[in-house]
């Protein structure tokens, strides 16, 4: 069974920071640190369980209607960690790719960006995703304006941030919300849906385990 339903991709929609911290009488932006912690916990994980693609989502296209200092609190997070996550991607042998429209931010961190992921560019086995100033919607007009200068003999999907790579397996959103929260709504079609009740932060290896474990007993028919 397991053979037949390797996993090739796995996304996270990693909900539950806030309150991780609230709960703790501590800042927002703490409970993202934190969870920074666990998304590479994550990472490593899935690099164990062999699984070529990992997305993460970290930062919407709504997320930029927050609070001011939650906002900046964010970014700060993105300057100050992203060297420090591609080189851990990297020590695991796999490559940071951003998926999402980053000109938004302020050119110093286009450019981090541009570079974190030029200097693991030549690790082709194992990919993360990055999602920063990512939505779905997004993404479809995108993949479409591009789509319209080309030829029409090949799919959307070779239009998106994602192009190239398989569509989730799988899909775990923490933090208890039930929805997809315009995260990779075309790439998203036929990938199985694990909601979990743990803040993110809290999210741990044995949760990832047993998600993975009901992933092998679920019966996939995309629509057969
Ligand atoms: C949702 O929790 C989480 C986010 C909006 C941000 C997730 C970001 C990270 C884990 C850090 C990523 C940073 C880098 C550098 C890639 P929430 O704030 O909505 O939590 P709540 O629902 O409890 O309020």
């Amino acid at each position: 069974l397991k053979s037949k339903k390797t996993i090739k991709h796995i996304a996270f929609i990693m909900d539950g920071n806030g309150r991780w911290a609230s709960k703790r009488h501590l800042p927002r932006n703490l409970g993202h640190k934190e969870g920074i912690k666990a998304m590479m916990r994550t990472a490593k994980a899935c690099n164990k369980l062999a699984i070529p693609y990992v997305s993460f989502y970290a930062f919407s296209t709504e997320n930029k209607n927050r609070d001011k200092s939650e906002v900046d609190g964010l970014i700060s997070l993105m300057r100050e960690h992203l060297d420090s996550i591609a080189d851990d991607l990297s020590q695991f042998g796999a490559r940071l790719n951003v998926i999402g429209d980053i000109s938004y931010f302020d050119s110093d961190l286009q450019n981090k960006i541009t570079n974190v992921q030029r200097s693991t560019q030549n690790i082709e086995d194992r990919v993360v995703n990055i999602a920063l100033n990512y939505g779905g919607r997004d993404e479809l007009i995108y993949a479409a304006q591009q789509y319209k200068g080309s030829k029409i003999d090949r799919p959307l999907c070779d239009f998106l941030y994602t192009a190239g790579q398989p569509d989730p397996d799988i899909l775990v959103r923490t933090g208890g919300e039930k929805r997809l929260s315009n995260f990779m709504l075309y790439q998203l079609a036929y990938t199985e849906l694990f909601f979990s009740d743990t803040f993110w932060p809290d999210f741990s290896d044995k949760e990832l385990n047993a998600i993975i474990d009901e992933y092998y007993n679920r019966d996939r028919r995309f629509g057969k």
